[in-house]
């Protein structure tokens, strides 16, 4: 018999994509799986999401399914917020009043960034841009619905072989140009979407999960170091063939609609201590995805 029913929302994103790859090997195969994108499953159409959750009754929602566009949502807030805010109080009500579990996504930019050390899952949050406001938002619904049957994880950086990210764009830009400059003061963590995976594994295996959890892959550089090192590993693995210079530049030199945090490393003590989690190092999840992409 299943011990229950997962159901990933956003399904054609990086982390659905991953979740629904890696779900073969995860230590949770008791479970039945399903994984919708937003055609079959919109988050932002509340009584149509309600319909699809009570057809398939899950036990368990991984919310991966988000307004991910940080620039486009400055001019975009109102969609912005009717995925990341009213989606997940969708989700949030239904797994209430249904007694399923509730395991939602969040972002390192719900923090402005003005910290010297890891922030953890209880420091005080104030994002800089709009995007991160309605992640935010999306955290106090879950909070506000929840019976204690949900959780959040914030991470930071993600990336995978899937969809659009920093290591692809890098990747990219490496093989086509002579030289790439990149950002240098903004610090945080990257997390590679395979670990990230996991930790939802572990946190459903487990079963006991409550409030805000932090996950990354445990590292702290800039956006410059990354690309550095994406671009060493990315020579070692025969992706690229030559290396080009990389150029550390400040935020003020590479101006974006939204301003993003200085500093977003997160502190993920509080997962380590609570769950099973992967313990590869932050340069091995990197060597895996690229081993992926090549
Ligand atoms: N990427 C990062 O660096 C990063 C950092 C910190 C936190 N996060 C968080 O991590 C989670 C996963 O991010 P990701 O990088 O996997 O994002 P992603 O690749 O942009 O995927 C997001 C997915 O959500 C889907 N979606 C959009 N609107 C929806 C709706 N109304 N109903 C259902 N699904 C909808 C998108 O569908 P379409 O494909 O149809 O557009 C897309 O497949 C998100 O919660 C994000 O906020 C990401």
């Amino acid at each position: 018999m299943s011990a229950g029913h997962i159901l990933v929302t956003g399904a054609s994103g990086q982390l659905g994509q991953t979740l629904v790859r890696l779900w073969e090997r995860s230590p949770i195969p008791q479970y039945q799986f399903s994984a919708l994108p937003r055609m079959q499953l919109d988050i932002g159409k509340p009584d149509l999401a309600a319909a699809v959750l009570s057809e398939l009754q899950p036990t368990v929602i991984v919310n991966t399914g988000a307004y991910t566009q940080v620039d486009k949502a400055e001019s975009e807030g109102d969609a912005a917020y009717l995925i990341n805010e009213a989606g997940t109080a969708t989700l949030a009500r239904w797994a209430a009043q249904n007694g399923a579990q509730l395991l939602h996504i969040s972002t390192d930019f719900v923090f402005d960034g003005s910290s010297t050390s890891p922030y953890l899952p209880d420091s005080q949050t104030s994002p800089l841009g709009v995007y991160g406001a309605s992640k935010l938002a999306g955290e106090k619904a879950l909070l506000a619905a929840d019976d204690g049957n949900g959780a959040i994880i914030r991470t930071s950086w993600l990336y995978s072989e899937y969809g659009n990210n920093f290591v692809k764009t890098m990747l990219r830009l490496m093989g086509e140009r002579d030289a790439v400059s990149v950002v240098d003061d903004q610090i945080g963590s990257p997390t590679s979407s395979h670990s990230l995976a996991q930790l939802i594994f572990a946190m459903i295996q487990k079963r006991d999960y409550r409030g805000i959890y932090h996950w990354t892959d445990g590292a702290s550089m800039s956006w410059f170091e990354f690309a550095q090192q994406i671009q060493s590993q990315a020579l070692r693995a025969g992706i690229l063939s030559k290396a080009i210079p990389i150029t550390p530049i400040a935020t003020s030199e590479y101006p974006t609609p939204a301003q993003r945090p200085a500093y977003s490393v997160l502190d993920r003590s509080r997962a380590l201590e609570d769950f099973e989690c992967p313990g590869l190092d932050w340069k091995r999840q990197l060597a895996e995805v690229i081993a992926e992409l090549n």
